[in-house]
């Protein structure tokens, strides 16, 4: 499974793809304004850090617009998915992108019937928002399950399930046992994959039987 991180924090994305643990970077408009930068420049500095995929969202909501802002940001680097947001416009751009062989992408899918359609438009990932399903009672894993499901039975749907509104280290383990091929995990999700409270007792008694021995390996 492909860990991408869900941050514009270009420190955060250095930081963390020192561990080997970042095959990708997915950023939203939410995040873009949260890091306080220009668009263009703090994806091309990600897309210089990382060499996985780099998803930057359109912003327009109209076709034509879609079109120029996704050209625009796929001019950033080789490595740009331009993410689309999951209306007929968006599907529209995702077709025209993938044919040109951007990859695309499609962004807030909440039923498998949305992640049908971007498959059939060529996606290059689908976003479906765990979080947000679980946010209002429903199981985003439910939705998980069943788009593995459907891309499995036909082998020409070859989109990736990208995991998105990862909220705990669960959804991920989840996911994984699922079978999706991605998550994007905000930086404190994926350092709390490495937390054990064992890990931490037992680390506390080696280390202080050690110093019982006076020796240093340094
Ligand atoms: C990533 O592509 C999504 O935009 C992101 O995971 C959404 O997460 P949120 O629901 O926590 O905002």
């Amino acid at each position: 499974m492909k860990f991408f991180i869900d941050t514009a924090d270009v420190r955060e994305i250095k930081d963390l793809a020192a561990t080997g643990m970042v095959d990708g970077v997915t950023t939203n408009p939410s995040l873009i304004a949260k890091s306080g930068r220009n668009i263009l420049e703090v994806i091309a500095e990600i897309c210089g850090v990382v060499d996985g995929p780099v998803s930057a969202e359109v912003t327009a909501t109209q076709y034509e617009d879609m079109l120029v802002e996704g050209r625009k940001l796929a001019k950033i680097a080789d490595n740009v998915a331009v993410k689309v947001p999951l209306t007929w416009a968006g599907l529209k751009t995702c077709k025209t992108l993938s044919d040109d062989g951007i990859m695309v992408n499609v962004t807030l899918c909440f039923s498998s019937a949305q992640a049908l359609l971007a498959a059939k438009a060529g996606a290059t990932f689908i976003s479906p928002f765990v979080g947000r399903l679980d946010d209002i009672a429903t199981d985003g894993m439910e939705l998980i399950a069943e788009i593995r499901q459907i891309y499995d039975n036909y082998e020409a749907l070859t989109t990736e399930i990208l995991v998105a509104s990862v909220r705990h280290p669960r959804h991920v383990v989840d996911a994984a046992k699922l079978g999706a091929d991605v998550a994007t995990l905000p930086p404190a999700v994926l350092r709390a994959l490495a937390s054990h409270p064992l890990t931490d007792r037992g680390l506390e008694a080696f280390l202080a039987d050690w110093a019982k021995t006076g020796q240093s390996i340094l």
